[in-house]
């Protein structure tokens, strides 16, 4: 079920197709946090980037591809929401770089891409991360925003104290409080497996 901050989020992010202008909100509030990933990830043209729970206004998306020159696929999984991104990414002449399709993060494959971006209100935010680090090959680089403690109740937990980060960046942001960095090791599934077990034995062991 969808929470309150997603459908405020969502319906703020409609009136994009009904008042252009409001997309300049959108992209002001993003500037410096997708300049910030940018950096932490070192994107450049040649990356393919997934984008997970673009929303009706993709704007992480559309301002990763205007920023590197990267190909961006946005999924959002839901079928209203898709439409309207479908149209936003028209009107701004960005069919043949940003694609949107319905899916799911819990249900996707990541293989064919180097670097995923989580957004902030996706959910379950754990077992997307889950499902993209099982399915990606080794070296992709795996972006997730997390948000600041005191709001951590309106969006899906994401405990990362037993996930390895190979980088952060802090946003200055009353909600938004860093993106995490984790790159893919080893062969599939091994990571995830590994973390699962050291997460069960410190909550043996304690
Ligand atoms: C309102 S948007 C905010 C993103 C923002 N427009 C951006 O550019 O970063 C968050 C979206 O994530 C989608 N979402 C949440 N959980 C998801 C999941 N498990 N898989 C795919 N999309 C998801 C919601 O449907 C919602 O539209």
């Amino acid at each position: 079920m969808k929470n309150l901050i997603t459908n405020i989020t969502q319906s703020l992010e409609y009136l994009v197709e009904r008042i252009p202008w409001v997309y300049r909100f959108f992209d002001n509030y993003y500037e410096n946090i997708i300049d910030n990933e940018i950096d932490l990830a070192g994107i450049k043209k040649e990356d393919r980037i997934l984008c997970i729970g673009g929303g009706p206004c993709p704007s992480t998306a559309i301002q990763l591809h205007m920023k590197t020159g990267a190909r961006v696929c946005v999924i959002d999984n839901d079928e209203e929401v898709v439409e309207s991104a479908i149209r936003n990414v028209k009107r701004f002449n960005l069919c043949e770089f940003v694609s949107v399709e319905l899916a799911d993060g819990t249900n996707i494959s990541a293989e064919d891409f180097s670097v995923v971006h989580i957004a902030l209100q996706v959910s379950p935010k754990t077992r997307v991360f889950e499902k993209v680090v099982n399915t990606s090959l080794p070296g992709t680089k795996v972006l997730v925003r997390v948000a600041k403690d005191n709001f951590s109740k309106l969006y899906s937990p994401f405990k990362d104290d037993f996930i390895s980060s190979d980088g952060i960046v802090y946003h200055r942001k009353k909600n938004l409080d860093y993106t995490l960095m984790h790159v893919t090791r080893g062969g599939a599934n091994e990571e995830v497996l590994a973390s699962a077990n050291s997460f069960i034995f410190d909550c043996v062991s304690t």
